[in-house]
């Protein structure tokens, strides 16, 4: 039904509650009137009995069948009525009768007739001077059938009367019924209105406004509930992605002023091959921060759409931890840090390679940066457990404290001790690392203390469903 579906929930909630009591009370009143009616031609026919007895007993008190002296008026429940009598001999003879019976005609027909001289009294319609009646016909010793009637206009008249009235009290009821479904429906839709009038008011310049929750304990009050607490947590979002756009564009701003300033100064006047040379190579190792930046936020934003596609495979750990340290063993040894490893060859893990790799020079990178800067030791263990494999990079330096731990998976996160040290990273490694070990089903356990050094584990599953 289009047309119903095209209505208000609160219109529908009426009519479906109206239909059910119009269904009910139409059945209740209808049970009424038949009772009533039924009761009323129990107590008719009694009474017609009754009457039958006492015509027959006073008509056939003489020498010669005749009429009750009182002919016309019948007592019925307490009602005046007026009566008809009629005597039939066995051949279907009229032989006396009320005198405001107009014609002479039987009452009722040769079968009826039949059947109450074989004893049975028996009640039929009959039809009295145009009017319908009922009527009672009983026979008397064998030589006669009486049949007593009485019109049914009276009887007829009190059932209309009391069909109307019922008519009456049923279509006040529906209304009122339908009024008052109306107006609850509304008061329990008021809390909804609300929402969805403050629903319209969330957007763009009204992030914060949240829904109306209503004081009641109720469905509504936990919708409304339920409802701001996922706004709340859409709006994190959003603002943390407002902040990382903002942080994005500072980060890759200061590389571009950088590098543009040193080729206007280069700019300036003629120079050497030499100094162009060395102008050529600043400018290049900014271009390859900057690649490096835009690789790593592509890489963030590959995670946030759930884009990041491992390529899993499965291959020794050692040969890819050796070739990391073998690669930033020249920065180690600028900064003077020992890098050792411990690691078993037959170790094999399951995991995208190229990552796993990034993973490992991050976790070395940071350990080498943030370790003493002469003297310091980092070191790599790795080796597994029943159900995970571990890789383990712990340095001697700066360490981290409880509040810094807890935010460093953070993008562009910084540690204020970090800020003098010029790692060329933005802070957005270990979000990355972070990233990437949650697509792996694994994780990243920090133990650390302050000024005493920090460990970095990084446990993947032995298994991996990719
Ligand atoms: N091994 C470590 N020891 C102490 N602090 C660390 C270590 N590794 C990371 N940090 C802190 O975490 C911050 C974020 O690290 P990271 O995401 O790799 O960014 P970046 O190296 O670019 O600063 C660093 O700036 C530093 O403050
Ligand atoms: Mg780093």
């Amino acid at each position: 039904m289009p047309w119903f579906k095209s209505q208000s929930f609160r219109t529908r909630l009426t009519l479906q509650w109206l239909l059910v009591f119009g269904v009910l009370l139409a059945l209740a009143l209808t049970a009424v009137y038949f009772g009533m009616r039924q009761s009323l031609y129990h107590s008719l026919e009694d009474s017609l009995r009754t009457l039958a007895g006492t015509e027959v007993a006073s008509s056939m008190d003489g020498p010669e069948v005749h009429l009750h002296p009182i002919d016309s008026i019948a007592i019925i429940n307490s009602h005046h009525i007026e009566k008809f009598v009629q005597i039939l001999t066995p051949d279907y003879t009229v032989i006396n009768q009320s005198k405001q019976l107009q014609s002479r005609a039987p009452l009722v027909s040769r079968e009826v007739m039949q059947t109450a001289l074989a004893g049975r009294a028996v009640l039929s319609e009959v039809t009295l001077n145009g009017e319908k009646g009922l009527g009672l016909s009983v026979d008397a010793y064998k030589q006669y059938v009486f049949v007593v009637a009485v019109p049914l206009s009276d009887i007829e008249g009190t059932l209309a009367a009391l069909w109307r009235t019922l008519l009456i009290v049923g279509v006040i009821a529906l209304l009122a019924t339908g009024l008052v479904g109306y107006r609850l429906a509304t008061l329990a839709l008021r809390p909804v209105d609300l929402m969805t009038q403050r629903a319209q008011l969330i957007g763009r310049d009204h992030l914060k406004a949240r829904l109306a929750e209503p004081v009641t304990d109720d469905e509504l009050s936990r919708l409304a509930h339920v409802l701001n607490e996922m706004l709340d947590r859409l709006y994190q979002i959003i603002e943390s992605h407002q902040k990382f756009a903002a942080d994005a564009s500072h980060e890759l701003r200061s590389p571009l002023t950088s590098l543009r300033s040193r080729l206007e100064v280069a700019l300036r006047r003629t120079r050497s091959a030499e100094e162009y040379r060395q102008v050529i190579v600043d400018s290049l190792s900014e271009v390859e921060r900057l690649t490096r930046l835009a690789e790593d936020l592509l890489e963030l934003a590959r995670s946030d759409a759930q884009r990041l596609t491992l390529d899993l495979s499965e291959f020794e750990l050692q040969p890819l931890i050796a070739s990391e340290i073998a690669r930033l063993q020249p920065e180690a040894s600028q900064r003077q840090v020992k890098l050792t490893s411990e690691v078993s060859p037959t170790l094999n893990v399951i995991a995208d390679e190229a990552r796993l790799r990034r993973v490992v020079s991050n976790f070395l990178s940071n350990a080498i940066h943030y370790s003493k800067p002469e003297g310091g030791e980092v070191k790599v263990t790795a080796g597994n457990g029943s159900s995970d494999v571990w890789i383990e990079i712990r340095d001697d330096g700066i360490g981290l404290d409880a509040e810094q731990q807890q935010r460093i998976f953070e993008r562009f996160w910084r540690a204020d001790s970090a800020r003098g040290i010029r790692t060329g990273g933005a802070g957005l490694g270990l979000a990355i690392c972070h990233e990437i070990a949650r697509a792996h089903g694994g994780q990243i356990n920090i133990t650390s203390q302050p000024g005493q050094g920090t460990a970095f584990r990084l446990c993947l599953p032995a298994q991996i469903e990719s």
